[in-house]
């Protein structure tokens, strides 16, 4: 498979009647193969925000290899649209929340990840993820829409006051994240 093939395969799925469930089918498929997914993937770093992970935009599908380097915690935040992670090497938790009507974040379920596993993320909810152990977490994660051309919001970690993502306030509101013991609202 080429970095060509797998943008194909998930173009399509992101036409079909629900394209959040073609795309798991998609990822289910590529189980099979994690390694080669991840060497293919191997020239992009995955760090640094959206703009560097994303590897293909399209005003109904994003396609990202995102690096959760150890000890590195997301805030809350959502996508602006539905989400799926599979996860390509290491262990990640998400913790994923629902939104009340003024954005209150209420905690629904953690997910622990590990290699070959599938999140998908509904497109009304939040979550956090972070990476677990000593090895970094890497995941492909494909969204609903142009990642960089959604209003999206992001939550302060130890507030949960809900703020337009900007990717400028970002980095601070994750190192925050990062040096909490746990993810907000952790049960
Ligand atoms: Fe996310």
């Amino acid at each position: 498979m080429t970095i060509a093939d797998l943008v194909q395969r998930m173009s399509n799925a992101a036409a079909a009647a629900d394209p959040q469930a073609a795309v798991r089918s998609e990822m289910e498929r590529l189980k099979g193969d994690l390694d080669g997914l991840g060497r293919m993937l191997s020239y992009l770093p995955g760090v640094g925000g959206n703009a560097n992970q994303a590897f293909f935009r399209a005003p109904n599908l994003s396609l990202l290899k995102v690096n959760f380097p150890n000890g590195r915690r997301t805030p809350p935040h959502n996508h602006g649209t539905w989400a799926n992670i599979l996860l390509l090497s290491g262990s990640e938790k998400n913790t994923l929340y629902r939104r009340s009507a003024d954005e209150t974040l209420s905690r629904d379920r953690e997910v622990v990840l590990t290699p070959g596993d599938i999140v998908t993320i509904p497109a009304d909810m939040a979550h956090v993820a972070e990476c677990l152990g000593d090895e970094p977490a890497i995941g492909l994660h494909v969204y609903g829409t142009n990642v960089l051309g959604v209003a999206r919001l992001m939550w302060d970690p130890e507030t949960l006051r809900a703020l337009p993502l900007d990717w400028r306030q970002y980095e601070p509101l994750a190192q925050r994240a990062s040096a909490m013991a746990a993810a907000p609202l952790a049960g």
